[in-house]
């Protein structure tokens, strides 16, 4: 990817990106029985692999991060000002959606609000009517998102941040203690209307959790209350899929931002979040570098092959539009997934432990899917043994390639001129099902 130029990410802003460390955000979230979903109620998420996410709101104007409120020290009064320049003739949902479909998405997350307070919808709860319904654009755009979703046959996804700037009780919760109870009602009131005026909503994906910038999420359960707020959300969605940064340990595991992914499978349910763009900001800034092809599909697979979902963040400009560079990376995205979605889609990671950089392995029923991402360093390596006898070994959609199996391991001969851009993916078809790996009920925490 190319390297961040200009702005630097910095302060409270640096801390949020890099508060577990990069790995997982939020562990250590408080516990309640029953509250996580049942493995099987993940199934549609874990198979869908790839969602699309969305940062977009007011912050759009100014083109300097979604953080421009708080980084800029910009007074509440000054920035709501913005909202009666919000008017985006040119937003259309159906156009994200089938962008997003095209890409090869099957979901999508986007921010109903962000930290500054701005609700794109009909917020009765919203602190001082600060929303898209109340303000200049007239308009309900999660209600138009929700339905174009549908329409395009996409699982919809809402991500809502708990904290707001505008409330002087998020910096200072203790001493102001009312203020920061009217933030948090405000928070009880705006999860209920996202959950209950818009039908079945399929995840719910939070932020801001912490307090005052300081600590983890979990540290503001004590004020949040996230099992309460989380059983309130699932009395109107059952089977809502909960991300962990309300300060609830959530139904998987968020690792966010453009680092690489490398080390071993991990075995519980995890999404990683990534912007398109340089990273340096996840809504809109003018002319932000797009992440080449060949990192894009060499990211996501190292996502895959440890059996992890990947979230990919675009930041639609004032108008709604979403960036043309951004838009052609994405087509060539949705083209690779059209041609090679059966490696991805319904796969697990697996049954082969990834060789960083080198390769790794998604499975499903009898086939293997060996993605190869460097040729050269593949060249002459074993692969583990597999219970069962490989039938056949080909280029996924093409011509057979040399393989030769023994109790020891396995090889695979890819001549040279088949290798096929950054990822070349061999299937192997085995005469059984391949073994699902035994794995421990494991979570993370701290
Ligand atoms: C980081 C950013 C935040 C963004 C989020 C998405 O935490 O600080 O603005 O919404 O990533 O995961």
């Amino acid at each position: 990817m190319e390297k961040a130029k200009e702005r630097e990410m910095t302060g409270d802003e640096l801390k949020s990106m890099l508060k577990s460390n990069i790995r997982f955000k939020s562990l250590g979230g408080v516990k309640h029985p029953g509250l996580r979903l049942e493995e099987e109620d993940l199934a549609w998420w874990r198979a869908a692999k790839f969602g699309m996410f969305i940062h977009w709101g007011l912050y759009s104007i100014l083109g300097r991060g979604e953080w421009v409120m708080h980084n800029e020290r910009i007074p509440a009064e000054e920035y709501r000002k913005l909202a009666e320049e919000f008017n985006p003739k040119a937003f259309d949902a159906d156009r994200w959606a089938a962008i997003a479909k095209d890409a090869g998405t099957r979901y999508m997350v986007m921010v109903a609000r962000h930290h500054d307070g701005f609700a794109l919808w009909d917020s009765p709860g919203s602190y001082q009517d600060f929303t898209s319904v109340k303000t200049a654009a007239k308009r309900d755009f999660v209600k138009e998102y929700v339905e174009a979703c549908r329409r395009a046959d996409l699982r919809v996804g809402l991500y809502y941040s708990l904290m707001d700037w505008r409330f002087p009780g998020y910096f200072r919760p203790r001493e102001l203690l009312e203020n920061a109870l009217l933030m948090k009602k405000q928070c009880y009131d705006q999860v209920r209307e996202l959950m209950s005026q818009y039908g079945k909503i399929d995840i719910l994906w939070y932020d801001g959790a912490w307090l005052a910038h300081q600590g983890h999420d979990p540290d503001a359960a004590w004020l949040w209350e996230p099992v309460k707020l989380n059983q309130m959300a699932r009395e109107y969605n059952p089977k809502l899929l909960i991300n962990p940064r309300s300060g609830w340990e959530g139904d998987f595991y968020c690792d966010e931002g453009s680092h690489e992914i490398c080390g071993n499978i991990i075995p519980v349910p995890w999404e990683k979040c990534v912007c398109i763009g340089s990273g340096r900001s996840w809504g809109w800034i003018p002319d932000d570098p797009v992440m080449t092809f060949d990192d894009a599909i060499r990211m996501f697979v190292n996502v895959w092959m440890r059996d992890g979902n990947i979230l990919l963040n675009v930041g639609p400009d004032k108008d709604g539009v979403i960036p043309e560079e951004a838009v052609a990376r994405l087509m060539e995205i949705g083209a690779w997934m059209q041609a090679n979605g059966e490696s991805i889609y319904g796969t697990r990671g697996g049954p082969f432990q990834p060789v960083d950089d080198v390769y790794g392995s998604t499975y499903k029923d009898n086939k293997i899917f060996v993605h190869i991402l460097d040729w050269e360093r593949f060249q002459g390596m074993r692969l583990p043994a597999v219970e069962g006898k490989v039938v056949s070994s080909r280029l996924l959609g093409g011509k057979e390639v040399g393989y030769a199996q023994t109790d020891d391991g396995l090889s695979i001969s890819v001549p040279r001129e088949m290798a096929d851009g950054p990822d070349t993916i061999v299937a192997l078809e085995l005469d059984r099902d391949v073994p699902k790996p035994q794995q421990e009920e494991i979570s993370f925490t701290g």
